[in-house]
């Protein structure tokens, strides 16, 4: 019997596999039968088949989105003494691999509107000991690069794209991943390219970037038993790459589904009076997440759970708000514009097998709660 009120996931995972079952089964039967799990054929196929998706030259495997970042800044030998922009509205994994290259992050405020990087902002953040600034397409936005490559151009900076979330979304036409001098990627399972466990990639146009992060994710070695410098061990296995080939040969008929949601919810949630994603005219979103925002965001989260409808915050505290930033002596009050953000966001579900009935009973509940609510 089919309820009159769904209880609506905020993923579907179970469902996401259900659909490429005998493609995923068939992946890990070509990983058990080929007898090589590390640095093999699927991830080279993986890396060029990336690679090529994001029209960009290189694609090196590495085990998660954090050390993807964090091994990119010290290929392009960022490090100690140095300072890095970052968002003050990101995940905390951008300001980390910051902090692991041995670099400071200093944050810049969004624009309240895309709630990505503010590039009029960057300027006044920039000392004489900045060497680079990484710009987040946050939720599957694509933040606005040209203006930051412009100054990074004029002040002799270099551009990291944090594109974890953001896997196949266009800047004027072009893929995120190959805007800028390189990017990293995450796989974790619930990103829009996911793999079945961690993973993540450096992808860049640059050769010397490319061998750097090739060297420095195997124990820095160029060779085997030859060690250049002291690297890391963060590799993306066979059975993961295996798998992530099967999930991007559907990735732009999932992001194709998840703009159909988007424009489903756009559209019915528009009487609510709840500030909905804002899409500026060059950018193609890949909806990673479906993120709006209320000045009752609590009591809005409230409501949808009392209808069965689960519910995300991305991300409840900035990180210049959590202990492990206690150093940076950055209190409330310091970065407003990030922390309204975070009081009032609120991701709502979204992930290519919504069913029609869930997008309904959504937006039902959304627009009843609203009118309660404002
Ligand atoms: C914006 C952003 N950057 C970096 C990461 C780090 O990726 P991972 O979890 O694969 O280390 C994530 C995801 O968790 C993210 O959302």
């Amino acid at each position: 019997v089919k309820s009159a009120n769904p209880a609506v996931p905020f993923l579907d995972v179970g469902a996401m596999h259900a659909e490429l079952r005998s493609r995923l089964d068939a992946a890990y039967g070509r990983v058990m039968d080929s007898n090589c799990l590390i640095l093999g054929p699927e991830l080279e196929a993986f890396e060029r088949e990336f690679a090529q998706y994001c029209g960009a030259k290189h694609c090196i495997g590495v085990g998660n989105g954090l050390d993807a970042l964090f091994l990119a800044l010290k290929a392009m030998l960022i490090g100690p003494g140095h300072e890095v922009l970052v968002p003050s509205n990101t995940y905390i994994a951008t300001w980390l691999a910051v902090s692991y290259a041995g670099a400071t992050p200093v944050p810049v405020e969004p624009d309240p509107r895309t709630y990505n990087l503010d590039p009029q902002r960057i300027e006044a953040a920039i000392t004489a000991r900045t060497r680079a600034i990484i710009p987040v397409h946050l939720y599957g936005q694509p933040a606005d690069m040209d203006p930051i490559l412009q100054i990074a151009r004029r002040r002799g900076l270099r551009v990291l794209e944090d594109a974890a979330q953001a896997h196949g979304a266009r800047y004027k036409g072009r893929r995120v991943g190959a805007l800028a001098d390189a990017a990293g990627f995450s796989f974790y399972p619930a990103k829009n390219l996911g793999a079945l466990g961690d993973g993540g990639a450096v992808v860049t146009n640059d050769a010397d970037v490319a061998m750097a992060v090739r060297v420095l994710r195997n124990y820095g070695s160029p060779f085997k038993y030859d060690h250049a410098v002291k690297g890391h061990n963060s590799r993306l296995d066979e059975l993961q790459a295996a798998f992530l080939r099967e999930k991007l040969a559907v990735l732009d008929d999932w992001n194709a589904r998840r703009s159909h949601i988007a424009r489903r919810l756009l559209d019915g949630l528009a009487p609510s009076g709840l500030q909905l994603p804002y899409v500026p005219a060059w950018a193609e979103p890949v909806w990673h997440l479906f993120v709006v925002r209320s000045a009752a965001r609590d009591a809005l989260r409230s409501a949808l759970t009392g209808r069965g409808i689960a519910t995300m915050v991305h991300y409840p505290v900035p990180p210049h708000r959590q202990p492990a930033y206690r150093e940076l002596g950055l209190g409330e009050g310091a970065l407003p514009i990030a922390e309204a953000i975070h009081r009032e966001v609120l991701s709502l579900p979204m992930f290519p097998q919504l069913k029609a009935e869930h997008l309904h009973h959504i937006v039902g509940a959304c627009v009843d709660a609203a009118r309660q609510l404002h």
